[in-house]
């Protein structure tokens, strides 16, 4: 019998009932417990083979630079300000493109949410504007607003402008850009 197999063997005697007796390379059977998600110390723990002694990686638990959470696509970052307000006419519609599937759902979104103050065809008319429940409702048919950019119009409905309140947590980003793409049908073409 060889030395190892002799201890082996060993370590199983003199368990008890009351004995958990002696446990031969624990960490095979149970795993040592790693905190996933706390912030750990990297000076503690380096991927520098020249300092890293014991620890074999450095993991912060952070997500990897430019990662999306589910639902998270379409980020918009310019914040809720005077320069943002301005920036946003640089913006870019990124579902330009969209597909005229999904353009009666555009519509039941405006028709939901936007038609009672903007009017059905948005004149600025809809029945809280006519029953003067809110002032200075804007008339999205008037040049002003046919030559105003996506990302403008993106950036009032996220975070609201005047007295219009924001739609960022009713629609998600997608359906505020599908709600502008119905806006462009209702306008003149200039
Ligand atoms: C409670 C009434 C109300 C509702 C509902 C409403 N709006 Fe407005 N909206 C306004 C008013 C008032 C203004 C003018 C704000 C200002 O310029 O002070 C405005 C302005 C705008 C503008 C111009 C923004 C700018 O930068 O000048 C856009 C685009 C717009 N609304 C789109 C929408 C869309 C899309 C919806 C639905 C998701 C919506 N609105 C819902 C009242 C409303």
């Amino acid at each position: 019998m060889t030395l190892a197999s002799a201890i082996f063997m060993l370590a199983g005697c003199g368990a008890g009932k009351d004995n958990p007796g002696r446990a031969y390379m624990p960490d095979m059977g149970e795993s040592r417990a790693f905190e996933t998600y706390i912030m750990h110390d990297s000076n503690a723990v380096t991927l520098d083979v020249a300092k890293r002694g014991g620890n074999a990686f450095y993991y912060n638990g952070e997500p990897v630079e430019g990662t999306l959470r589910i639902g998270d696509e379409l980020p918009y970052t310019l914040p809720n300000d005077s320069s943002g307000y301005r920036l946003s006419a640089t913006v870019e519609n990124p579902i330009k493109d969209m597909s005229v599937m999904e353009m009666p759902e555009a519509k039941r979104i405006y028709q939901i949410n936007c038609a009672i103050c903007h009017g059905d065809k948005a004149g600025g008319n809809g029945p809280l504007a006519t029953a003067g429940k809110v002032g200075g409702v804007a008339n999205l048919t008037l040049p002003i607003y046919v030559e105003m950019t996506d990302g403008t119009m993106f950036h009032s409905i996220t975070y609201g402008k005047g007295v219009m309140g924001s739609y960022a947590s009713q629609l998600d980003r997608r359906e505020r850009w599908m709600v502008i793409n119905y806006i462009r049908t209702l306008q003149p073409t200039p």
